[in-house]
């Protein structure tokens, strides 16, 4: 027996436990992302949103196959993190980049908006790509080897939670820069006079956000979550 969706539970807890969730807030435009701290039912009420419908909605899609965010340990969730979505940025971005540029330089006569969306893309691009190398340098790291080593000091905790409060900091401006994306093209409409490229772009912006959206949901709800139980533990038992 399955128990009905609680409307009073926070969004990322709702998609940690079922990631197919992910696609249908984000066709309602709820921010399940960087808003994950909010309880469905505020969400709702903030989008303008019957959360009935939204719950029917979830319902009709959710698996109770108890897989939810499913990984054996911390490693290899940093793993999939990396490969799936660390990958692809580095793949993607500096394609995506000679697009930007060239539809602001084609278009931005007749599109004055670009030229703030390439500005804002470029500084998303910057950010991001000093983000990901930290974790992978130095945060991920330490994480796998906080899962390894039973010992860690006083000064090793207070250093992995403040990187991570920086990183989380680091999430929420790098969304408000694609919200902006968002926001200046008009949620990606697709002008009239737009060519292949311009349409292109906006394809992939688009993905983009949706991909930064699940990326910083394991972050933020899955993985961050995990290593801050790790080190609750493992201050209790060092004596
Ligand atoms: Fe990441
Ligand atoms: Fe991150």
């Amino acid at each position: 027996m399955t128990h009905e969706i609680d409307p009073t539970t926070p969004l990322g807890k709702l998609v940690r436990d079922h990631p197919e969730f992910a696609p249908i807030f984000e066709a309602f435009g709820i921010d399940y992302c960087c808003g994950g701290d909010d309880p469905l039912e505020r969400a709702c009420a903030d989008a303008d949103l019957d959360v009935r419908t939204v719950v029917e909605r979830l319902e009709s899609a959710r698996s109770d196959d108890g897989a939810g965010t499913a990984h054996d340990s911390l490693a290899d969730l940093v793993d999939d993190i990396v490969e799936s979505h660390h990958d692809f940025l580095r793949a993607e971005l500096p394609s995506l980049e000679r697009t930007v540029r060239k539809v602001a330089r084609v278009h931005g006569d007749a599109h004055p908006e670009l030229e703030e969306i390439e500005s804002t893309f470029l500084e998303f691009v910057d950010e991001v790509t000093h983000h990901i190398e930290d974790e992978e340098e130095n945060v991920f790291p330490e994480l796998e080897a906080l899962e390894a080593d039973a010992s860690l000091t006083d000064a090793d905790e207070v250093r992995i939670r403040e990187a991570i409060a920086h990183l989380e900091d680091e999430h929420d401006a790098a969304a408000s820069l694609l919200e902006r994306i968002r926001s200046l093209s008009d949620e990606y409409a697709v002008p009239d006079d737009a060519c292949t490229s311009y349409r292109n772009m906006l394809d992939r912006l688009q993905l983009l956000e949706e991909d930064m959206h699940v990326h910083v949901h394991k972050e933020n709800h899955v993985l961050f979550p995990d290593a801050q139980e790790l080190l609750e533990e493992k201050a209790v038992s060092t004596p």
